[in-house]
């Protein structure tokens, strides 16, 4: 019996079946993604070309955060800058405030928002640290988040993104510090990597990965997707919706960039930096990171309260959208609005609740 299950938890894969693994991992579940242009470019290359970038949920998300022109907006995700073209460009003169914890992404959206000039400020940072910044001295128009990360953190950072292709597990969005994906599976003592598999991935297998990790560590340290593939096909039970890769790796991706960390925070407090009738809109990819969301704007908008929620439910893409943009099906959009604080002086009511 003994020998039976150590047979099992060491098994490893030969070369042939472990490409046909990775294979499955890119045909079969991970789906590819259309604005593929970058796909096999150098990265140099890649940052100097305007990259076509699908916004996920464009009509709804415009018709929320309503721009208005003369307007600041802050776009705490700023990615391709395709949202922020939308706002740019349906509200003249207004300003964007972009972050991106990501150099790379933050060149593609000079590039492509080249032509609105001064109308669009960048910071290579963190969102949550927009008050070390030098900020507007009127209130934001507006704020939105596009929260996760991009299609073209998935094809060409070449940071391990994507069990779909054997790169150095990196994950990290912002590469000037933090621990990377390899060193937390090197380090992180076996109870902490579980909690990062249950908490963030509801990964099924959580505690014998972690168990295959801490025992393939001491042989050899992680290093490459491959690897961390390899310790997870070797404990996962067949899934029949996700390929078994996509809850570990979704689970370390947001732990290694603490996604989750101060979001709340952030929320109300950009919230409070948004002028009357502005609103925060909000686009999440995971289901921790939308309750976040949902509960931080019922704290913020009870009854007679300075502002109101305009998506009684989360906003999802419709069939054509989630058929053309694989990102969009797992969106989900919730907007929030700043409404005068005084009961009596209610402003005309627009026309824009979303039930
Ligand atoms: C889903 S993409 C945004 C796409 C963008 N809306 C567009 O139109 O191209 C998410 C981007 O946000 C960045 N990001 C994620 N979390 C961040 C954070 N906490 N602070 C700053 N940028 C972040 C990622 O690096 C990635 O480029």
């Amino acid at each position: 019996m003994h020998s039976r299950s150590r047979r099992r938890t060491t098994k490893y894969f030969s070369h042939l079946e472990f490409k046909m693994l990775l294979r499955a991992g890119s045909g079969g579940y991970e789906q590819p993604f259309k604005s593929s242009a970058c796909l096999g470019r150098t990265k140099a290359s890649m940052t100097r070309l305007p990259t076509p970038h699908q916004p996920v949920l464009p009509e709804d998300c415009l018709k929320l955060l309503d721009p208005r022109p003369g307007y600041f907006y802050f776009d705490g995700t700023i990615g391709t800058g395709a949202h922020s073209r939308l706002i740019l460009e349906s509200a003249p003169g207004s300003i964007v405030f972009g972050f991106d914890r990501d150099a790379d992404a933050l060149r593609i959206a000079e590039s492509n928002l080249s032509e609105f000039e001064s109308r669009v400020i960048l910071h290579h940072d963190d969102f949550k640290n927009w008050r070390h910044y030098e900020m507007p001295d009127r209130p934001f128009g507006g704020c939105l988040l596009d929260l996760g990360f991009s299609s073209v953190q998935i094809e060409s950072s070449g940071r391990g993104f994507s069990f779909s292709r054997d790169e150095p597990l990196d994950m990290r969005m912002d590469i000037r510090h933090g621990r990377t994906g390899a060193d937390i599976l090197n380090e992180l003592p076996a109870h902490e990597l579980v909690r990062i598999f249950q908490e963030y991935g509801e990964v099924p297998f959580s505690r014998r990965l972690a168990a295959e990790i801490v025992a393939r560590r001491g042989r050899r340290s992680f290093a490459r997707t491959a690897d961390f593939l390899e310790a997870i096909f070797t404990v996962a039970h067949p899934h029949r919706w996700h390929h078994p890769a996509t809850l570990p790796f979704m689970a370390l991706r947001i732990a290694v960039n603490g996604e989750l960390d101060g979001l709340d925070v952030f929320l109300r407090d950009v919230a409070a930096a948004v002028t009357i009738s502005g609103r925060v809109v909000v686009i999440s990819f995971h289901s921790l990171e939308d309750r976040i969301v949902k509960h931080t704007f019922r704290s913020l908008a009870p009854r007679g309260s300075e502002f109101t929620i305009l998506t009684k439910k989360p906003i999802v893409a419709g069939d054509e959208e989630r058929a053309n943009n694989p990102r969009s099906r797992s969106a989900k959009l919730r907007a929030l609005r700043r409404d005068p604080r005084c009961s009596n002086c209610m402003l005309p009511r627009r026309n824009d609740e979303v039930h």
